[in-house]
């Protein structure tokens, strides 16, 4: 079921099939946040319920006390689901508009370049870096361009599924017409009503599983363009300040850092500042 838009997650406490105490909530709270950096206000009660109790469920367990022991004597597959679970993946194609044209530019000026690298940092389901490649495609007028971009997630999940990347047509109602015919193949028979992007598109992103948390990361920069839209908002600011840090060295000294429309890296003038809408650049550009 889509953890978006499930119903179950406003229905009333009151017919909870299972107990789910202030303890119960807290301890979930204390191990998303050290194992993803989430942190879970007060108000997301209901959500957390919902979706952990399809967990309980699964696991064949009667109380979130039962489950959250279990959990925690360290079953790596139920640590998997229970961070995808808690995720929140709301994305779309060409999200924030403006900072295509921004990145098609900066390409532009870097068209000499042998390989120009990106990197999407937060990707969810896909939208986001496949708009990215498109932003590409058109830059460089080929569907070959000399584009290399990683797209990364926690959630394995959203993961698969942008790996897959079969869209239902309502998805991509808002992209341009001539977006659509170029990009997608439009499903027939049993996959009527949905399109899946086009292969060409597809290689120009290889997708991996990535914990922005991390102390290591298993990439190798620089990249020309990190996107990392919508994430920092469920960290605070000292974990968004320290994967800030990270990002320094991972960029090139000219490179452009993309965050989302609600997020600011004020707390960070050291080391990011503010070129234009949400795009920031190096504050330090000679390193
Ligand atoms: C709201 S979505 C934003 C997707 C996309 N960047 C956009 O702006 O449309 C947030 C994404 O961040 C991912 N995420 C949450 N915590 C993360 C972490 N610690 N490391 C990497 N990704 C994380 C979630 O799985 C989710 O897919």
């Amino acid at each position: 079921m889509d953890k978006i838009s499930s119903l179950e997650e406003i229905y009333d406490s009151n017919l909870r099939e299972y107990v789910f105490t202030e303890a119960d909530f807290d301890r979930i709270k204390k191990l998303i946040y050290k194992h993803a950096g989430i942190s879970l206000s007060a108000s997301k009660q209901n959500m957390v319920y919902s979706r952990l109790a399809r967990r309980l469920r699964a696991n064949g367990l009667n109380s979130f006390h039962d489950y959250l022991n279990f959990l925690e004597k360290g079953n790596p597959a139920e640590w998997e689901a229970f961070t995808n679970a808690l995720t929140t993946n709301l994305t779309a194609f060409f999200r924030e508009q403006h900072h295509f044209p921004i990145l098609e530019k900066h390409v532009e000026q870097r068209k000499n370049q042998k390989k120009i690298q990106l990197w999407c940092s937060a990707s969810s389901t896909g939208e986001e870096p496949y708009s990215m490649a498109m932003a590409m495609v058109q830059a460089f007028k080929s569907f070959t361009p000399p584009v290399h971009i990683l797209a990364t997630d926690l959630d394995t999940n959203v993961l698969a599924k942008a790996q897959l990347g079969i869209y239902s047509l309502d998805k991509l109602e808002k992209l341009p017409k001539d977006n659509l015919r170029q990009f997608f193949l439009k499903g027939k028979g049993h996959h009527i009503g949905s399109a899946r992007v086009r292969p060409e598109l597809r290689n120009l992103i290889t997708f991996r599983q990535l914990n922005l948390l991390d102390e290591n990361w298993p990439i190798r920069g620089p990249f020309d363009a990190i996107f990392c839209r919508n994430v920092m908002i469920y960290f605070d600011k000292p974990t968004q300040y320290k994967i800030l840090k990270k990002f320094v060295p991972l960029l090139t000294p000219d490179g452009l850092l993309f965050a989302g429309h609600s997020e600011s890296f004020q707390h960070a003038t050291d080391l990011f500042k503010l070129r234009e809408k949400t795009v920031y650049e190096l504050a330090n550009k000679r390193r």
